[in-house]
Order: C-alpha cells, then structure tokens, then sequence
C-alpha cells in the first residue's frame, strides 16, 4: 500500500501551491489574504480587480487538479480517486500555510474533468450558469460540487461517487463562512470592477 500513501501525499503537496497567493504576490499586489473575502482562490483574485490574474489563478488552481488525477490514473481508478481527494484536501489545507488555504472549487472542476469529463462537463456548466444568473461564485460552487457526485454515481458507480462525495463536503465546510454570509444576505457578487 506504500505508493498509494506516496501518491496520495503526492497529490496532496501538488493541490498546496497556493498559485492566487504566488500570482498576487509576484504582481506587487500584497497579500490576498487581506483582501475581500480573504480567500486565495480566483474568486477573490478577481476582486482585485486583475481579471487576467483571476483567470490565470483559475487554470493554475484547475490545472493541479487535472494533473494529479490524470497521473493517478495511470496507477488505475484507486490511485485516480485517492489523487482527487488529496489534491483538494492540499489545496484546502496546504501545510504551507499553516493548513489554512482556498475552498477548493477551481481544482474540484479540474478533478472532474480528468475524473469523469462528462461529469465535468456538467460542472463547469452548472457554475457558469448558475454564477451567470445568480451572481454569486459560492452558490454556483455549492450547487455544482453537490450536484456532481449524484451524477458520478448514476455514470460511474460507487467508488467514484464516493471520492466525489467528500469532494464536496471539503468544499461545504470551507464554505462555512460564504453561507452564513448568503444566509445573512451579505455575500459579494461577482463583479468585474476593481473594489
Ligand atoms: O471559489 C471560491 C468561491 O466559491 C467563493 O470565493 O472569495 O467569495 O469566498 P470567495
């Protein structure tokens, strides 16, 4: 069982490369985590109003995800599925930031397009849409990332469902403070105007 811990701790140490952190910094912007919502993530990147950092942010953070699970994939589904969750769980609690990192969205949606495409196909939809209506990026995340192990589960079966499943309860406990902000009626909308 040794590779699958060295895979797992693999992955997890590549989901920890806090990229809107890096990006941010080397752009002379500061800290983003004393910006918006605090957070690392593109979402909050955007709110600095450098949309070409946020996208990149975005591809970064997406980008890990990919990787890590298209090389578990090599190894077969056990070490995919191990590589997705370690990968989300490094970027949620990157050891290099005293465990406190992002929310895990951007490479939750790189997961599942190396995991099932067409689950991430969905998504990526589901977000847009969602993030496009309602103008909110946590609902969007909420809704996608508890949409998609249902949808893993009717395509794939169990095992992948599962890793989707605790994909998507990280993803909802890192949300805590955004739904008590929805819930308050105090959340930021996405916007594209520097705050
Ligand atoms: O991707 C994270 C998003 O769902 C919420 O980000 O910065 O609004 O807390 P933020």
């Amino acid at each position: 069982t040794w590779p699958f811990y060295a895979g797992f701790l693999l992955a997890y140490l590549v989901g920890s490369i806090p990229f809107g952190l890096l990006l941010t910094r080397f752009a002379g912007l500061g800290d983003i985590r004393a910006i918006g919502s605090r957070n690392i993530g593109a979402t909050n990147v955007l709110r600095t109003g450098r949309k070409g950092l946020a996208a990149a942010t975005l591809l970064l953070d997406g980008g890990k995800g990919i990787v890590a699970v298209a090389v578990g994939w090599q190894f077969g589904t056990d070490m995919a599925v191990l590589a997705a969750v370690g990968v989300v769980l490094g970027h949620c609690f990157p050891v290099w930031l005293k465990f406190k990192g992002g929310k895990g969205v951007a490479t939750a949606i790189g997961v599942w397009l190396a995991l099932v495409p067409n689950v991430g196909v969905v998504v990526c939809g589901l977000w847009l849409a969602i993030a496009f209506v309602f103008r909110y990026s946590s609902v969007a995340a909420l809704v996608a990332m508890a949409v998609a192990p249902f949808l893993a589960w009717h395509l794939e079966g169990p095992q992948i469902a599962q890793a989707g499943g605790a994909i998507a309860v990280i993803i909802w406990l890192r949300h805590y403070q955004n739904i008590r902000r929805l819930l308050k009626g105090e959340e930021s909308k996405i916007s594209f105007r520097k705050k």
